[in-house]
């Protein structure tokens, strides 16, 4: 019976990934650059069992059905079609738990199929390096490549490699949660949106000038730098989502109330810039000397549930496995 468990953290990205010029091998479209959250965890748990009839997932404690269920049942049978040992081809029984809010914005399908790549490859006996690692995780989502390496990760087409520690700069994420609720279009159905939008070309197009300034930024930890590339990437992917067929709008009146507060912050001083993903929670990014002021500013906008703040995190790890 092999048996592993594995935690990633979810990662945010500076310059997005949206759109893919290959739907099964999950290329992307452009190139892109997170980084890893510390204060965010998933735990996942594989075991193959001999004789199961089929796959068992569970995702926070519920089981997984139709779509979510799917993208799992097709990683384990990327996993099992590697394995070299019978028990790695044998059905399994997943639990995966996140300890913050799912399909919200807050990247848990990166988070996701990183740890369930790391805990599924263990238990089938297979041990594959960081590069076959997130090479694995990117068909399980695109976005899993990135939480693989510890860190400051960029990604391009087939390669993904650490451009900084998480030691390099500690930088902080104060992200302001103004749902909890899923999102009804995920992640998966709008890639295959984005050439659908007649802003998609142009917007691929001025990505190296942003990832190029968000590089620079990085690499001397100054957030003056790349602030604002961070802001029109993540502004260019949304007026591509507002502008496909069909329309997606993730955005929520709290949304555009936290990013109209931020400018507002920023014109005062305080060094803080935005972006969001697929939902309409809002990161914050700041350095760790207006962190706190960051968190109690964002506290008090009318719509903003709660805040959580996060520093940059680890790769995906094994917490524990098991080969009998
Ligand atoms: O990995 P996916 O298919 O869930 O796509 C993630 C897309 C964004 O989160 C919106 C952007 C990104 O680069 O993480």
């Amino acid at each position: 019976m092999g048996k592993a468990t594995a935690v990633a953290n979810p990662n945010i990205a500076f310059v997005k990934y949206w759109g893919k010029t290959d739907d099964a091998l999950n290329l992307p479209a452009n190139p892109s650059l997170s980084m890893n959250l510390a204060a965010l965890t998933t735990v996942t748990t594989v075991e193959f069992r001999p004789g199961q009839a089929f796959d068992v997932v569970a995702i926070d404690g519920h089981p997984a059905v139709e779509q979510a269920l799917d993208r799992v049942v097709a990683h384990l049978d990327r996993v099992r079609a590697l394995a070299e040992t019978p028990l790695g081809r044998e059905r399994a029984r997943v639990d995966s738990r996140n300890d913050f809010p799912a399909a919200t914005g807050l990247a848990s399908s990166s988070s996701a199929f990183a740890a369930l790549t790391l805990a599924a490859t263990q238990a089938a006996g297979l041990s594959l390096d960081e590069a076959g690692l997130s090479r694995l995780a990117r068909l399980g989502s695109g976005s899993a490549c990135r939480s693989v390496p510890a860190g400051f990760v960029l990604w391009e087409m087939e390669e993904v490699h650490q451009v900084a520690p998480a030691e390099h700069w500690d930088l902080r994420d104060a992200i302001a949660i103004v749902t909890e609720q899923a999102k009804a279009v995920g992640s998966q159905d709008g890639h295959a949106l984005a050439p659908t939008s007649p802003l998609h070309a142009a917007r691929v197009a001025a990505v190296p000038g942003w990832l190029a300034a968000v590089r620079d930024g990085l690499a001397r930890r100054d957030l003056a730098t790349m602030g604002p590339a961070i802001e029109a990437d993540a502004l260019a992917m949304h007026g591509v989502m507002m502008t496909s067929h069909p329309s997606l709008l993730y955005w929520l009146p709290a949304t555009v109330a936290v990013l109209q507060a931020v400018r507002a912050w920023r014109a005062e001083g305080l060094e803080v810039y935005f972006t969001i993903d697929a939902g309409p929670n809002v990161h914050c990014l700041c350095g760790a000397a207006a962190a706190a002021e960051v968190e109690k500013r964002l506290k008090a906008v009318p719509g903003v549930h709660q805040v959580v703040m996060s520093g940059p995190g680890a790769g995906v790890r094994l917490v524990d496995w098991h080969l009998f």
